[in-house]
């Protein structure tokens, strides 16, 4: 087995040859690193399947050839390897992009425990993390590597390891990184089975993209074992290696392309339900100008349920009495102030307000076999910029949400790829909808207290793993400035932006207080909402009703650190900078105060107000 010195010096040679190797690597063969234990090794049950090749799919052997892949991809235990998560990983990233070829790197070793994972270690015969250098150095000389793909645990589940396991894994990420001269190496690390009968390590490897850049975390929820509690069968090993490649085309999507932040604006229905009109609208328009929210990034107007007047002896849609000078003229006034229109319709044929508020008027001009017309009546015609799509008719006649949702988003972004698209389907609506549409209701209809708040919250917890940069999870328009007190209304406005969802205020702009406006327009938290990573917060920590959210900000190390108090009386506490999930040597500010309060240090105190909240921004 190769010693360190070894390895650099191999290293140092193959630098030399540099000038030579150059001229053969061919950047459309992709490099993956596998590394691990025995489920990233693959311990499904050989199959039919396993045997067919795929011309585009090669692996590195143990002699470091590279020949067509089948399973096992790993030899680490030539008796027990079998069908894992790699060549179902490289078939859905060849399907994402054709016009490469990939090659895996097995390096994984069945029981290793992450303490094996370091320079030098061995592990029984092998020294795995220098040999997976070495072998990716050799790959690398024909092909590019484009990311290391994780899945261990097992071997580390129990409270103790558990503790020290974020530690050893970011450490890990951090060494490969520098040995492979790829500071943003992507690095995509998977859940143990659900089915273990402990499980300790799963919710420390969750949080490893608030902690490490450029990393992600598949889930293994659903997937079964094949009889042993420990190994996923064939089938849930290959759909861990298709969650490893949507998990991958996230983040690359996510640093590539440019991403719409949350929508930030007003919405008429938490105030105003169906009692809207069109000079009220108009005035919030100027209401949001003359307000300064404007000035803080608000821009969309949007116009809920209750305009919708019928349809013509066509199909057209018109609006209702209230709205004299029609659709299209409102929307090019809002415009004409410099901002964004919205717009609403349900999936079925009727509102939601036809049955909740008694609209007869919301009876028959839902989408539901209009959806071409309607589309051209509130785009090409009227000019919006905003659709939510409600699903009162829809659930009424039974429809197929995701049948019905996706026609109506392939009918709008036909249209025009820039529309904003929100599923207002009053849950998460599944994971069809997490790339197609731009943000989806995870909830019922938000209320005016504080209960309702939490409510939202927690359901919105786990549901991180579904969002990316563009997609969000939308917590329902804000309820700041309509009866919660100040402490309430600024936790509610604190975690909506911890979490990016959609900022819709939902208070009559006309007549907000100083402090609404003073919440609405908080720019430090905005910028949490609107930050560039798009990272939906996590709880790391949970006590006595006190919980510590962290976000990971898309500048250098920055975090985003909510404490906030659920509890009905004040609480002072004090963190170490380990248990806020930070750096110790972090820099802190205060984004309600506006102040920098220095560094952490062995612990800092803080006094969280009943209902309250302190966001930090770590630096
Ligand atoms: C549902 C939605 C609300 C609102 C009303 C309109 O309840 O969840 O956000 O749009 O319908 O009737």
């Amino acid at each position: 087995m190769m010693t360190r010195k070894k390895i650099g010096t191999l290293f140092i040679g193959l630098l030399a040859g540099i000038g030579l190797l150059a001229q053969q690597v061919d950047s459309n063969f992709h490099l993956y690193l596998l590394i691990g234990q025995s489920n990233m090794a693959g311990r499904g049950m050989p199959d039919a399947e396993s045997k067919e090749l795929n011309s585009n799919i090669l692996m590195l052997d143990s002699l470091n050839h590279w020949v067509p892949a089948t399973d096992p991809v790993h030899y680490d235990k030539p008796k027990a390897a079998g069908v894992g998560p790699a060549i179902a990983f490289a078939k859905a990233m060849l399907q994402e992009n054709p016009h490469i070829k990939i090659g895996l790197i097995p390096c994984a070793w069945g029981g290793s425990p992450i303490k094996a994972w370091t320079p030098g270690a061995t592990y029984f015969a092998a020294h795995p993390y220098d040999d997976a250098i070495q072998r990716t150095i050799i790959a690398q000389q024909k092909g590019v590597l484009k990311a290391v793909l994780w899945h261990q645990g097992e071997s580390d589940n129990d409270s103790s390891h558990a503790s020290r396991y974020m530690g050893k894994l970011s450490s890990l990420v951090q060494q490969l990184r520098k040995d492979l001269a790829q500071p943003q190496l992507p690095f995509i690390a998977g859940e143990i089975g659900h089915f273990n009968n402990v499980d300790f390590i799963n919710p420390v490897i969750r949080q490893l993209p608030q902690i490490v850049r450029f990393t992600a975390v598949v889930s293994s929820k659903d997937l079964t074992h094949k009889g042993d509690n420990l190994h996923f069968d064939a089938a849930s090993a290959r759909e861990l290696g298709r969650r490893y490649a949507a998990a991958l085309q996230t983040i690359t999507a996510g640093e590539s392309k440019n991403p719409k932040p949350p929508i930030m604006g007003w919405s008429s229905w938490n105030h105003f339900r169906i009692h809207i009109n069109e000079a009220m609208i108009r005035e919030q328009a100027d209401a949001m100008i003359a307000s300064g929210l404007y000035e803080a990034g608000y821009r969309y107007i949007n116009i809920d349920d209750g305009y919708f007047g019928g349809r013509d002896r066509l199909g057209n849609l018109f609006a209702n009495a209230k709205f004299p000078s029609g659709m299209k003229a409102l929307a090019d006034y809002i415009h004409g102030k410099g901002l964004k229109a919205g717009i609403y319709s349900d999936a079925g044929k009727n509102t939601c307000g036809s049955i909740y508020d008694k609209d007869s008027l919301g009876i028959g001009v839902g989408m539901y076999d209009h959806i071409v017309q309607d589309c051209h009546s509130f785009f090409t015609d009227w000019g919006y910029d905003f659709l939510k799509v409600d699903w009162c008719g829809g659930q009424k006649q039974k429809l197929d949400e995701q049948t019905e949702y996706t026609k109506i988003i392939n009918a709008v972004k036909a249209i025009n790829k820039d529309i904003v698209f929100n599923v207002c389907r009053w849950q998460f609506p599944g994971e069809w909808a997490i790339k197609q549409a731009d943000s989806w209701r995870i909830s019922g209809d938000i209320r005016d207290n504080f209960s309702s708040i939490l409510k939202i919250i927690d359901l919105n917890a786990d549901l991180y793993q579904y969002a990316s940069p563009g997609h969000y999870n939308d917590m329902d328009m804000l309820q700041v400035g309509r009866g919660m007190s100040y402490e309430e209304d600024k936790t509610h406005f604190s975690m909506w932006c911890m979490f990016n969802s959609p900022l819709l205020a939902g208070n009559d702009l006309r007549s907000m207080s100083k402090q609404t406006l003073e919440i609405l327009s908080n720019k430090e938290l905005i910028a949490i909402n609107q930050d560039i990573a798009f990272v939906q917060a996590q709880r790391v920590f949970k006590e006595n009703e006190v919980e510590v959210w962290v976000k990971r900000l898309g500048n250098g190390n920055q975090k985003a650190i909510a404490i906030m108090n659920r509890s009905g009386k004040d609480q002072t506490i004090s963190f170490s900078a380990e248990k806020l999930g930070i750096d110790p040597q972090s820099t802190l500010r205060d984004l309600w105060l506006h102040k920098n309060i220095g560094k952490i240090g062995a612990a800092q105190t803080f006094m969280i107000p009943r209902h309250g909240i302190v966001v930090l921004n770590a630096n």
